[in-house]
């Protein structure tokens, strides 16, 4: 059997997990990373100068490597930039939504309008583009209320307001002060919901839609869903909470219309997509699109994951998804992430790392690391994620807990009730 050479673009723990996993595969040969971590660096060619939002670099990279077999686009940006797009005109082979598809997460406002569209259950939602009409509404609306940026804001751009002082301050920095760019041109401001979130990652060749064993996000910073909301804090899978009957409802009324949405507006989605979901008693609705692998979700999904996830990607590209069945190990998986002080704001760099032994079926996946004079330095406001497997979720969250003992840098901070929703 030929093995094929892979490039995976992206460097954190999402897509640390990515590579250990294709680094599994029978019929992988070497994987490069654009620009990969210290982590991945064990298992891949990395080139930390070549950043994923780099597109000309990355171009330039594939066309230099011609046994490059397939890419592997992870991470939002460059999605939203539209590199599928340029590699396909390549004519390379490209795991990922191009960018029309990858839309439903670049754009909250086109994602929610896909959404009323087509029935697909969501949050009732209003959408500004001038910001004095924006400011007349939060006077007349039900509190709480969401505001939500347009378009990619590191995960920031969406503000829970419990009043309209809140809120008013909230739309003033998002649409007048522009806090985050262009991304704060247009808002939603839609209904608060209640209720328990699950994440769901689900592969999608165009046609099938297969989704992933679901997980549980921990967006705040600190215990007790404290303090401001991150990329992520830690994850774990399954949720138990996300019954049979649930997932079949999901399935039925979420998953298959938005495939379906995305090919009627001519947007065929080939990639992962990422379903935010609130569920509360069985109303099941669309919190947020991801058009990629969640991070850290990816971290607790992959390690049980049986298949092997380069026969997956192959079956997305060529619409064959129909033929696989995704198996997992009984285990529960917990990830725990370390970050730097600060994160989610600014950060301290390069404060040099100390590691131990980690205890055999532990996974360490790297994020914000990075090798310098010689020495592992933190590179990240994430820098870590620590999964363990276990029978039940609180011998996983006991292994990840007791491995993260051996990680040390200054600064360091993790929560310290992941599992325990
Ligand atoms: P998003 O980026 O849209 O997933 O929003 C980030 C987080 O904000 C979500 O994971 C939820 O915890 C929260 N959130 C977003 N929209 C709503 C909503 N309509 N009601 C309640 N919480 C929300
Ligand atoms: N963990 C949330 C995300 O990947 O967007």
């Amino acid at each position: 059997m030929k093995k094929r050479n892979i490039l995976v673009i992206g460097g954190g723990g999402r897509e640390h997990a990515i590579v250990h996993k294709l680094s599994q595969s029978r019929r992988v040969g070497k994987i490069y990373a654009l620009p990969g971590n210290a982590g991945i660096a064990a298992l891949a060619e990395c080139h930390p100068e070549i950043a994923a939002i780099n597109l000309p670099a990355i171009l330039m990279f594939v066309r230099s490597h011609p046994d490059i077999y397939m890419t592997v686009v992870a991470p939002d940006d460059p999605l939203s930039m539209g590199l599928v797009d340029r590699l396909d005109d390549m004519c390379c082979r490209v795991f990922g939504p191009k960018k029309k598809a990858a839309e439903i997460e670049s754009s909250k406002v086109f994602a929610k309008n896909l959404m009323k569209k087509y029935g697909i259950p969501t949050a009732a939602y209003e959408v500004f583009d001038d910001y004095q009409a924006a400011d007349r509404y939060l006077e007349t609306c039900a509190y709480p209320t969401v505001i939500k940026a347009d378009g990619l804001a590191l995960g920031k751009g969406v503000i829970i307001c419990p009043d309209m002082e809140t809120a008013k301050a909230g739309l003033k920095n998002i649409m007048k002060d522009a806090a985050f760019g262009s991304a704060g041109s247009s808002v939603v401001i839609e209904e608060f919901l209640t209720g328990f979130e699950v994440s769901v990652l689900a592969f999608c060749d165009g046609k099938t839609v297969l989704p992933m064993a679901s997980s549980q996000d921990h967006k705040r910073a600190f215990d007790g869903d404290r303090g401001p909301n991150t990329g992520g804090m830690g994850a774990f899978c399954p949720s138990d909470k996300y019954t049979p009957a649930l997932a079949a409802k999901a399935y039925e009324t979420i998953f298959l219309p938005t495939v379906a949405a995305l090919n009627a507006e001519g947007r065929e989605f080939k990639g992962v997509i990422y379903f935010g979901l609130m569920i509360n008693g069985d109303d099941i609705r669309v919190l947020e699109y991801n058009a990629r692998f969640g991070d850290p979700e990816t971290q607790a999904v992959l390690p049980r994951l049986k298949n092997d996830l380069f026969e997956i990607f192959e079956a997305c590209i060529n619409g064959a998804l129909d033929k696989i069945t995704l198996e997992y190990v009984p285990d529960y998986s917990v990830c725990v992430v370390a970050a730097s002080r600060g994160y989610p704001l600014a950060y301290e760099k390069g404060k040099v790392i100390s590691l131990g032994n980690l205890a055999s079926g532990v996974h360490l996946y790297h994020a914000g690391t990075i090798v310098k004079d010689n020495r592992l330095v933190t590179n990240g406001g994430r820098v870590f994620g620590v999964t363990a497997l276990g029978p039940d979720m609180e011998s996983a969250r006991q292994k990840a807990y007791d491995n993260m003992k051996g990680i040390s840098f200054e600064g360091m901070f993790f929560r310290t009730d992941i599992g325990l929703k």
